[in-house]
């Protein structure tokens, strides 16, 4: 008789359990699909203003999109800040850091890189240090997508990608380690707090996108290596925050700066995502908010690509037959645009077949 009562009680406990369970993945989903962003960095509030007093941001891919509009939201909404701006074109950088500074930063320094050179990114580490003894937050983000099929694109292509989309970040964050490890140097203690560092995935980080393999592969493995990393580092001790973002089409240079055959040729214009995406002050609004609250992942994306999410990780069966689809429709819209080319193509040559006949029946009738 007991041993059935207590049968009756653990049932209700699992029913009881469940149900919470279901109301709170509802509950999940309607913040994240309200916020565009996931639960956690929905309700994840703004760092207070002198949050980053005296911290120094090192910013990758901060001459365009993302790691910009990073800079420049960091220069107006916090004081004291100190940054490190990176990417390949130098002129690009200056403006910006001309602009963070009538901003408000207190102090920009500019330091030109190029993530695919793995061989140069340790003196250029150093570099980074030597500018104001430390670097608190590295921001791993520069970075390049695709447009193409993998069989159209050259396997040197898929080395490029993942180079400049992961190792580069892997490469940057063991030169800066030795400086974040061990004892505190005297005169150097800032107060020091944990490390940060917060990495660019995307949802292709998270799902197979089509005509973005190399982008997907790289993106994916961004979780693996900092996943294991900080847990690594909190076990022997010298905890580092890694805040992974995975983020969705937001209106940057990203589509058109997107690599389609070869690592030199670019896919030229913007696509109906990213022109329709989050705007980039509000993400890097969000990914602050993450990384303050010390949150290991947090995704902000428009709600239709959110949703996609969830249907990844909750039914992802269902959710591959999804993405699927839109496999199918980058198709058809593929074929629209060339039989748009064909079509312009025709009417070009009809047009000066027309008008060569209407000539040359003009001269007839001259001569
Ligand atoms: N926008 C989106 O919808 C979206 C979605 C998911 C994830 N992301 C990720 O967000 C990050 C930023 O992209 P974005 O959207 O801001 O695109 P973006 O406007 O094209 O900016 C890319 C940045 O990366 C830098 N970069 C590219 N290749 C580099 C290299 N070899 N060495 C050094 N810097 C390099 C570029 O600077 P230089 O050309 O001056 O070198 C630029 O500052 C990327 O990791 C991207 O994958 C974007």
């Amino acid at each position: 008789m007991i041993f059935q009562a207590q049968i009756t009680d653990a049932l209700a406990i699992i029913g009881l359990a469940s149900s919470l369970l279901v109301v709170t993945s509802m509950a999940k989903l309607l913040i994240a699909l309200k916020r565009h962003g996931d639960f956690g960095s929905a309700i994840t509030s703004r760092p207070p203003r002198d949050a980053y007093k005296s911290k120094v941001f090192w910013i990758t891919g901060a001459s365009s999109g993302i790691g910009q509009a990073l800079a420049l939201h960091l220069s107006s909404n916090y004081d004291g800040v100190k940054l490190i701006l990176s990417a390949r074109r130098r002129d690009v950088l200056d403006e910006v850091a001309s602009k963070c500074k009538k901003l408000g930063a207190t102090d920009v320094k500019v330091l030109q890189l190029d993530l695919a050179d793995h061989a140069s990114l340790p003196s250029v580490a150093n570099e980074a240090l030597s500018l104001f003894g430390r670097v608190d937050v590295l921001m791993n983000n520069g970075g390049v997508s695709t447009r193409s099929f993998a069989r159209n694109m050259g396997f040197g292509t898929d080395k490029f990608v993942m180079d400049v989309n992961c190792l580069s970040y892997v490469c940057l964050t063991k030169a800066l380690l030795p400086s974040w490890e061990g004892p505190v140097k005297e005169g150097h203690d800032f107060g020091r707090s944990v490390p940060t560092i917060i990495n660019t995935s995307s949802i292709a980080g998270k799902v197979g996108a089509p005509v973005r393999t190399a982008y997907c592969a790289a993106k994916h493995a961004i979780h693996g290596w900092f996943d294991a990393f900080r847990i690594e580092q909190g076990l022997i001790g010298d905890p580092i925050n890694v805040t992974n973002v995975v983020l969705g089409s937001t209106k940057t240079d990203v589509a058109r700066n997107a690599l389609t055959t070869s690592s030199t040729t670019t896919f030229g214009s913007s696509d109906a995502n990213i022109e329709n995406g989050l705007e980039p002050d509000f993400v890097v609004g969000r990914v602050l908010a993450a990384a303050y609250a010390g949150q290991a992942e947090m995704w902000v994306a428009p709600r239709k690509e959110l949703l996609l999410l969830y249907l990844t990780q909750y039914v992802p069966t269902t959710a591959r037959k999804v993405w699927a689809k839109a496999g199918v429709q980058y198709a058809v819209e593929k074929i629209r645009r060339t039989s748009f080319t064909v079509a312009t193509a025709v009417r070009r040559t009809s047009f000066t077949a027309t008008k060569a006949i209407r000539r040359a029946s003009f001269k007839c009738v001259e001569s």
